[in-house]
């Protein structure tokens, strides 16, 4: 394999920098010339190809979003777009791709390489970290501290003033954001989109709370929650509850954001280092990984189907420890 090209697909996140610099920079040492896609499948599609020397990629490890840029293409979507996308690829002698995304970026991946023949690796990039086969996704790390940092900064007018606030985190269909940092900042209660929500247990709780005089909560909700987003959560609560001075934060796209943390710098770094060599060692049409320190490759029907189950042993301590 002489040629290959890197791109980033989906939501941005923090480490996706440093993914492409490992890369090129593991491809350039095995002699193999790197095309960078803008704009994932949409530049795929529109021809928005570029060498990627080494030096293009210097000074990138520590800045969040991607230099290659994001798109979430509809044109893609349809066979015309992804044979458009083919042939720009072909023209150019590139015999491997590498992609940097989340859920969608690999079934994009999937019906590529079943229409067209082409060596395809997928790398787990995405804040949500939704993907199996694979403990962390390049970000995850970094949007935790960034939710982290935040909701640290609500607790103090919280506590000042006496207040309950509802935090909204993103994860439209996964609660993992919202599940560690809701531990992470000693949340009164975790909203999570794979369990159910007892909004009457809630009210209870909080109640009772109150009744002990617990002066200021914080409740994190995922956005995909199945009792619906942060205000409306707040809004029912404090029609039951109208001693509460309530509060709600969206804290919305910051969390997507910044220089990514060490954990998703190595990650990042050693993930890209992995899949050059599997893509030059013959893999083919499987996401990267790394689960209990080992690198593990996940076909990438499998990728898209499932996320892994959220851990009822973090919810059963996030309840304890909020009492
Ligand atoms: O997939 C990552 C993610 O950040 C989700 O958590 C969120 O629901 C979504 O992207 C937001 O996407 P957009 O930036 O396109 O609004």
């Amino acid at each position: 394999m002489k040629t290959i090209a890197v791109f980033t697909s989906g939501g941005d996140s923090p480490g996706m920098n440093a993914c492409i610099r490992a890369i090129v920079r593991t491809a350039l040492h095995h002699g193999v010339k790197v095309y960078g896609i803008m704009h994932g499948y949409q530049g795929m599609i529109e021809d928005q190809f570029r060498v990627l020397g080494s030096d293009d990629v210097g000074n990138i490890i520590q800045r969040g979003g991607t230099i290659l840029k994001s798109s979430r293409s509809k044109e893609f979507l349809t066979t015309e777009g992804r044979q458009k996308a083919f042939e720009n690829i072909q023209k150019r002698g590139i015999e491997g791709i590498i992609a940097i995304g989340g859920d969608g970026t690999f079934a994009g991946a999937k019906v590529f390489t079943e229409e067209h023949n082409i060596p395809f690796i997928g790398l787990p990039g995405t804040i949500d970290n939704d993907l199996i086969g694979t403990d962390y996704t390049i970000g995850y790390d970094t949007a935790l501290n960034n939710v982290i940092e935040a909701v640290d900064k609500i607790k103090d007018t919280a506590a000042s003033h006496d207040r309950l606030f509802f935090v909204e985190v993103m994860g439209k269909d996964a609660g993992f954001i919202a599940l560690r940092s809701g531990i992470g900042v000693g949340a009164f209660a975790i909203l999570i989109p794979e369990v159910h929500t007892d909004l009457e247990g809630l009210i209870q709780n909080l109640d009772a709370a109150y009744k002990r005089k617990k002066s200021s909560s914080i409740i994190i909700v995922a956005e995909g929650d199945d009792a619906g987003g942060a205000y409306k959560i707040a809004e029912k609560v404090v029609a039951k509850l109208p001693q509460y001075d309530t509060r709600v934060t969206i804290l919305g796209h910051q969390q997507r954001g910044g220089s990514p943390s060490a954990l998703d710098r190595m990650l990042a770094s050693q993930l890209g280092y992995e899949a050059v060599n599997s893509i030059l060692a013959g893999k083919h049409s499987v996401m990267v990984g790394i689960v209990n320190k080992q690198v593990v490759y996940t076909p990438f029907e499998q990728a898209i189907k499932h996320h892994d189950k959220v851990n009822t042993d973090f919810l059963k301590l996030a309840e304890i420890l909020a009492a």
